[in-house]
């Protein structure tokens, strides 16, 4: 209790690629990706960064900019934290957030990137939360902790760097895009009730994406037998056999490229998102009609249209984006917030469910009191 959403901001490449754009590039049509997934068009990075995106959604959640949603402006020096939660980070060095740190001048903040895939926002507010309550006035141990009364915690994608424009499978899904929200402790309110963050093994690995470290190492070059070491298998290459990666990167397929076994994570998304919610409302001994607005991950309308038949809500309950922004991972959630906040669908009171599932599997959600 006490961590509270004070400013929300969200921002859009400025390339808007229709379905019919995609369907010169692969054998799909406009009514094949609108039917299946509720997308109609989704925005695309042509030299803006995954940071350039960032920076203007925590500008607007800092109460610096016109747009956004910000119950006040906060100064930069006020901010101690910042979360990156991000697949597909500009560089490895420096990270995102200490990228956004020196751009907005936020000097005593500390900085951290991190991955929880489409989950990541979820995540970000979770350990957000937790250093905020762990360093509060009166916590056991406060003393010796970062005190933590302001964090910008932002997912931000640049998921078109990691697609794959010939494989209609995964290019028609996603977008880019950059969310940021900023949390302040406010012993006075309630804030966040309550979390759930989880893992279930990705047995099948319906999702991944390979890294594109490929530097060679000199040692095994230079006489060494690798045999003689009893290396283990790379489980990396029993991940590309299974996608019969080797054969599409031997035609000439991009290495860094994302997979999906769309059945298997559909199947996950439907049940691991009405499980989140519940566990939430029942960690802060809420009911569902508790609830004034349900803010989803975006990754298939339709998904989101069985997780609403599962809780028996209509999805009017639901704040939905995917129409025009298609799915950008991390930055789902945040934007979609933004959008909540900017129509006047979350007042002063109203409890919220923030619900995400993602590669991994990762899964959770966080319920507030705005
Ligand atoms: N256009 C036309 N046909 C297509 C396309 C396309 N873009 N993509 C696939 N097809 C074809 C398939 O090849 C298949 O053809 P076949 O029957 O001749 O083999 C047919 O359409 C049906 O394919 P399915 O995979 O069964 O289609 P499905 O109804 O399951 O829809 C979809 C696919 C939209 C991907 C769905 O499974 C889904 O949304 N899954 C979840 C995806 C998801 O949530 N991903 C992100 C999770 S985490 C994150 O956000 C990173």
């Amino acid at each position: 209790m006490g961590c509270t959403i004070i400013g929300c901001g969200k921002k859009l490449p400025k390339l808007d690629v229709a379905n019919d754009e995609l369907s010169k590039l692969v054998d799909t049509s406009d009514e094949w990706i609108s039917t299946r997934t509720g997308i109609r068009s989704r925005r695309v990075c042509v030299n803006e960064t995954n940071v350039d995106l960032a920076e203007c959604a925590a500008r607007q959640a800092l109460g610096w900019e016109e747009d956004g949603w910000a119950a006040r402006r906060i100064a930069p020096e006020k901010i101690d934290l910042v979360i990156f939660s991000t697949v597909t980070p500009d560089a490895l060095l420096p990270t995102g957030a200490a990228a956004i740190r020196r751009r907005l001048g936020l000097v005593n903040a500390a900085a951290l990137d991190m991955n929880a895939a489409c989950t990541g926002f979820i995540y970000g507010l979770t350990i957000a939360e937790s250093m905020m309550a762990a360093a509060a006035p009166g916590a056991p141990g406060a003393a010796g902790r970062n005190p933590i009364r302001h964090a910008l915690v932002i997912g931000s994608e640049r998921l078109s760097r990691i697609i794959d424009w010939n494989d209609r499978n995964t290019c028609v899904l996603f977008g880019d895009g950059a969310g940021a929200a900023v949390v302040e402790w406010d012993e006075t309110k309630p804030g966040i009730l309550s979390w759930f963050i989880r893992n279930d093994d990705d047995v099948d690995n319906a999702l991944t994406c390979m890294n594109a470290f490929d530097t060679p190492q000199p040692f095994t070059e230079a006489g060494i037998d690798p045999a003689a070491l009893e290396l283990p298998d790379p489980s990396f290459a029993s991940i590309h056999d299974e996608y019969e990666q080797t054969e599409r990167i031997a035609a000439g397929a991009p290495h860094q490229v994302l997979h999906m076994h769309g059945q298997k994570v559909f199947k996950f998304a439907t049940k691991a998102m009405p499980d989140a919610v519940e566990e939430v409302l029942r960690r802060a001994g809420l009911g569902i009609d508790d609830v004034k607005l349900i803010v989803p991950h975006q990754a298939n309308e339709r998904i989101i249209r069985y997780a609403a038949k599962r809780m028996k809500l209509p999805l009017e309950r639901f704040q939905m984006s995917i129409a025009h922004r298609g799915n950008s991972s991390s930055a789902c959630i945040p934007m979609t917030l933004c959008d909540a906040y900017e129509e006047g669908r979350i007042q002063p009171g109203d409890n919220v469910v923030l619900v995400g599932f993602g590669g991994g599997f990762t899964s959770g959600a966080v319920l507030f009191q705005a």
